[in-house]
């Protein structure tokens, strides 16, 4: 069985202050929730706030990005070490960080790899645009970036991994995609193709996710499909009031 995971993905939003009293919030509306796990990924300059403000909790904390190195001479990036002792999972390859940052495959990589080593769990992101979904490229676009991130790993290290399937046309355009179309892109692109590289075994522990425009009107039509696991929600974590109904339907279907 797998344990549905929420997670909110904050972007570029929220001042220390501000990310503290939603923290405090969901974790308020949550103490005797049971059932899904649940992840906050604030901007890096409130996780250290975050993760004292959720301590003692449930909560899990992440961040949304890291450099692969260690440290050195990467003006403006954060590394691994500095998050390891900080949150638990860290966010890679968002579509957002691909399309505005060049983030490339290859690159994605080396960051879940680094991000293993320092026992953070990577929730990796896939997921075509619009002209590759009306290509009718999206199986070939999503297998190939599962395929990517996950390369070079243990079956072990990617039973520690999260995937998130994320539509870029589907990302903040309340367009969400459609759940029985997901559940089997999930299946034959993601599932299927980690089951190819590492065994059906692995396959069927790794928890995969959706997100683009999940919100409460959706998200029981996701939650109750076989194949997912869960969902990464950016606009909708923003407030307690939208992001706790999102969470118990996780739960409720956990
Ligand atoms: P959205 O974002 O829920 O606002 O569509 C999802 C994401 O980018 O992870």
């Amino acid at each position: 069985m797998r344990t549905p995971i929420m997670a909110g993905n904050w972007k570029m939003h929220k001042t220390i202050g501000e990310a503290v009293e939603l923290a405090q919030g969901i974790q308020a509306a949550t103490v005797h929730l049971a059932g899904a796990e649940i992840v906050l990924c604030p901007p890096f300059t409130a996780i250290s706030a975050v993760a004292e403000a959720v301590a003692g909790s449930q909560i899990k904390v992440g961040a949304q990005n890291m450099h692969w190195e260690k440290q050195g001479a990467f003006t403006g990036e954060v590394s691994p070490l500095m998050l390891a002792n900080l949150c638990q999972y860290v966010i890679l390859g968002h579509s957002e960080r691909r399309q505005h940052f060049a983030e490339t495959d290859a690159g994605v990589n080396q960051k879940v790899k680094a991000a293993l080593v320092h026992h953070l769990r990577p929730i990796v992101c896939c997921g075509e645009n619009l002209a590759q979904n009306e290509a009718g490229e999206t199986a070939e676009v999503v297998g190939g970036q599962v395929r990517a991130a996950l390369a070079g790993l243990t079956p072990e290290q990617v039973a520690q991994v999260v995937i998130a399937y994320e539509p870029v046309w589907a990302i903040g355009s309340g367009k969400a995609a459609e759940p029985a179309a997901v559940n089997s892109i999930i299946g034959l692109n993601i599932r299927g193709v980690i089951a190819e590289m590492f065994g059906e075994g692995t396959a069927q522990t790794v928890r995969i996710q959706y997100g683009g425009s999940v919100k409460l009107d959706n998200s029981d039509a996701f939650m109750v499909q076989p194949n997912i696991d869960g969902a990464l929600v950016g606009g909708a974590s923003l407030t307690v009031g939208s992001f706790l109904p999102l969470i118990e339907s996780a739960a409720r279907h956990g």
